[in-house]
């Protein structure tokens, strides 16, 4: 007859159990209720969606922030009145619209920099310099006519060829800009030569009209023909 296989329990081995095992029995109902308890005493009630107070750096931000707009709106808004918007002087505005002066240096930031470079130096094999260029200093209509209309093809430039193409501004700079930023190029790093004005700016683009791109041999035909 097959024997009965032995309960788990008759497995135990027959050695005494440590002191305190009776703490984890299931046959001390008693003591594990009482930790039991002790867990659940200790637990918080269930959270509820919804009502979770702000962290206080959220507060602490709103009234910075209510503050810093609150500061401004009184700093700024004029009390929303209309006199903010009525000219003060009544003789500077019969006197027709202020004229800006405009730098050279700021447009030449702006606009030209990104290829021609700070220094003027150029990029080698794309952009060719300003500083030290023949087509720069030699007359002030050359660099007017570039400005205005752009330059496409094979130039020289400082003994070296370039064969490139460079947007034409007439319908993106004013004759002020064009004006400020040509003295500009004129007269920084080593090169020294006159101011332009508007006026030239004006007379060129006059003269001129609606007209794509100069090549460099054009440009030397235009400045011969003077
Ligand atoms: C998108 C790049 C680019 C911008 C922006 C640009 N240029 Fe040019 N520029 C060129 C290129 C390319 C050439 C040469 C074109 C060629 O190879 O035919 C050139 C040529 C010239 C030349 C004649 C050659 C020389 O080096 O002396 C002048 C003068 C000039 N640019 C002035 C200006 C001025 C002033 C501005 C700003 C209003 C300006 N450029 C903005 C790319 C640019």
């Amino acid at each position: 007859m097959a024997t009965k296989p032995k309960s788990p329990h008759q497995e135990q081995p027959k050695t005494a159990p440590p002191a305190d095992e009776g703490r984890f029995r299931d046959d001390t109902d008693v003591a594990v209720d009482a930790i039991h308890q002790r867990i659940v005493g200790r637990e918080q009630t269930e959270p509820e969606e919804g009502f979770e107070p702000p962290p206080v750096w959220v507060w602490a931000a709103s009234v910075v922030l209510l503050f810093v707009m609150g500061f401004y709106l009184g700093r700024y808004s004029g009390s929303w009145s209309t006199v903010a918007h009525e000219v003060e002087s009544p003789a500077a505005a019969a006197a027709g619209p202020v004229k800006r002066t405009v730098n050279g240096t700021v447009v030449f930031t702006g606009v030209c920099q990104t290829c021609h470079q700070a220094d003027g130096n150029g990029v080698a094999g794309q952009y060719p310099p300003l500083a030290g260029s023949e087509w720069v200093t030699r007359d002030a209509a050359t660099p007017i006519r570039i400005v205005l209309y752009g330059l496409e093809g094979p130039i020289t430039v400082k003994q070296t060829a370039f064969n490139n193409k460079m947007t034409p501004f007439h319908d993106k700079l004013t004759d002020d800009e064009i004006a400020a930023v040509v003295t500009h190029i004129r007269s920084s790093w080593r090169n020294s030569a006159s101011a332009v004005t508007a006026e030239e700016v004006a007379d060129l683009r006059a003269k001129y009209g609606v007209r794509g791109s100069w090549s460099a041999a054009e440009l030397s035909a235009e400045r011969s023909a003077r």
